[in-house]
């Protein structure tokens, strides 16, 4: 890779592993994960910061990996939907997208199931239309959202009960 355009040294963290690479300088951040670290559960729709399917996490918020350069992640730390799943951050949400049907082709889920992980930390349980607006930038054309604000629900349900 290092044999065709500039590169620039990086050091961040993804997933919990250090990472040094040379990347090269117009390399954006989601092919940088998809390609260099084989980190495949994002997805690239449009590649134009429309479809949201490229959500990653850097410094815990919800960013466009399309969007953002590979070199800007120096220093960050970059968690995927591998990273979470892995930690068992997300079993509530994978188990609800599959209790609701959520997850049908699966293209959005990945970056779905990161996003609405952080309405799930909110301390207000919000009301479906602000769920729904909460995941407009991500799009999906199988569910028609109604599952996916269900699986949001059910998880807010799950915390009620267990209070
Ligand atoms: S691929 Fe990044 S927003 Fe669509
Ligand atoms: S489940 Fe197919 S795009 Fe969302």
């Amino acid at each position: 890779m290092a044999q065709f355009e500039d590169c620039i040294e990086i050091e961040t963290l993804i997933n919990g592993e250090v990472v040094h690479r040379q990347v090269p300088s117009r390399m954006h951040l989601g092919d940088f994960l998809r390609i260099e670290m084989g980190l495949s559960g994002l997805h690239l729709g449009c590649e134009h910061g429309v479809c949201g399917a490229c959500t990653v996490l850097v410094d815990g918020l919800l960013v466009r990996s399309c969007l953002m350069l590979a070199a800007q992640i120096h220093g960050c730390k970059v968690q995927t939907i591998e990273g979470v799943v892995e930690s068992g951050a997300a079993k509530q949400m994978v188990d609800a997208f599959q209790k609701k049907n959520a997850a049908q082709c699966g293209f959005c889920s990945p970056a779905m199931i990161l996003t609405t992980l952080e309405i799930t930390k909110k301390p207000i349980r919000p009301k479906r239309e602000q769920i729904r607006e909460a995941i407009s930038g991500n799009y999906c054309r199988c569910t028609g959202y109604q599952a996916i604000v269900d699986a949001v629900e059910d998880v807010f349900d799950q915390k009620e009960n267990k209070q």
